[in-house]
């Protein structure tokens, strides 16, 4: 069986990619087990042989040559810090991770000769698309937030890696996510718990931001396919083809949990919030035969029942009980203080 090097695995994504992908796969999950690291993400995997876990930060490179087995056949790159918002209040995190913390894993990869890396980048690096625009593998980038620069940045070095030393990189860029543990900071988890409690939902702005929403077990095929069957060097896009304003996902959602619309409360809009993003994945559909099957009201109504029946892993998260393996570790002070 294949050895796959995951960093990030215990997020929202690392972890559905490793659920699908254990069966077929030896994987070493590398997660430093930040804020969004949750070890209830991986409860159903934790027992299996095929699985370990190393907590460990993608910015040490002696940490990292250390977990990494001999004969990788890939890394997949996951780790970073992803929510917009927190990058808004402070950059630095996300400029050590994001892009530090990618170039040595890159040259990780190049002095241990893996095989593959397949880098997790996201639509962002586009920035905003005007009305009718899709944005298409080869455009120009044009981030707006610090994430997006960050992620940016990014690209750029696995660009530069494959082109100077040749090593075999694959791009994925995802637009926005939604289904099972998803960390309710962001919107569709943090509406979903807000409104199953009858308390208010933050609507940024005019509410008229565009988002394309793809489901994660849609992305994570995707992931698979590009890490099997991509050409060396590309980049390959992953949407739901449906981009929607914000107001009209959240009444979809207050109409499936039947709750009222003045729950939605408009706040304060986000700094320099982009408008709206729409990406073509034409080449994915051609190249590799991939396209999103689940659809968005099908994929809400599921990603609903989810939060319902498991009020448990929310309140974990929200209580921070979800930390408790790294309070173990670390002990309580110190937990907080790098949790912050
Ligand atoms: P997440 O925030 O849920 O999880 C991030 C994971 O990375 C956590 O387990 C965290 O502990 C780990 N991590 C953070 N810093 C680390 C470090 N220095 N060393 C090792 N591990 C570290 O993120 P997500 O939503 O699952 O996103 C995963 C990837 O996909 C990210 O690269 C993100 O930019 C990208 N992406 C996300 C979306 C989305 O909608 N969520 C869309 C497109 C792209
Ligand atoms: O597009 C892909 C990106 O999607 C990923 O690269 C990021 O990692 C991921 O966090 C996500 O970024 P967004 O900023 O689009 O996601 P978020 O859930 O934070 O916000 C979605 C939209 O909803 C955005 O237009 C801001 C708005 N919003 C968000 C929150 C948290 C609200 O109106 N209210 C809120 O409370």
């Amino acid at each position: 069986m294949r050895t796959l090097f995951v960093t990030g695995g215990a997020g929202f994504i690392g972890s559905e990619f490793i659920r699908q992908a254990i069966g077929n796969y030896r994987i070493i999950n590398y997660d430093k087990l930040t804020y969004a690291g949750n070890l209830d993400n991986l409860a159903s995997v934790a027992g299996n042989p095929g699985y370990s876990l190393v907590v460990g930060d993608v910015c040490d490179a002696n940490a990292v040559a250390a977990a990494l087995p001999e004969d990788c056949d890939g890394i997949v790159h996951f780790a970073a810090e992803s929510h917009v918002d927190r990058s808004i209040l402070s950059a630095e995190e996300f400029v050590r991770t994001n892009v530090l913390g990618t170039q040595v894993m890159l040259d990780v990869a190049r002095h241990r000769k893996v095989k593959r890396f397949l880098h997790i980048s996201t639509d962002e690096v586009g920035g905003d698309m005007p009305p009718n625009g899709w944005f298409q593998e080869d455009d120009a980038l044009r981030p707006n937030s610090p994430y997006a620069a960050s992620k940016t940045a990014a690209e750029h070095f696995v660009r530069a890696a494959a082109r100077t030393f040749g090593i075999d990189t694959v791009i994925t860029r995802t637009s926005n996510n939604y289904g099972p543990y998803q960390f309710p900071e962001k919107l569709l988890p943090l509406a979903i718990s807000n409104a199953l409690e009858d308390r208010p939902i933050p609507v940024y702005g005019d509410g008229l931001q565009i988002r394309d929403w793809v489901h994660v077990t849609d992305n994570c095929r995707a992931l698979v396919a590009v890490f099997e069957r991509g050409r060396a060097g590309e980049t390959y896009h992953i949407g739901g083809g449906h981009p929607m304003p914000n107001i009209d996902v959240l009444k979809l959602l207050l109409k499936t949990l039947s709750k009222p619309e003045s729950l939605l409360t408009s706040v304060t809009d986000r700094l320099g919030h982009d408008r709206r993003y729409a990406v073509d994945f034409t080449r994915t559909t051609r190249e590799l035969g991939w396209r999103p099957e689940i659809p968005f009201d099908e994929g809400l109504r599921a990603t609903v029942d989810w939060y319902r029946t498991n009020a448990e892993w929310v309140r974990r998260c929200r209580s921070g009980e979800y930390r408790a393996y790294y309070e173990n570790m670390y002990g309580e002070r110190e937990a907080t203080a790098r949790s912050l």
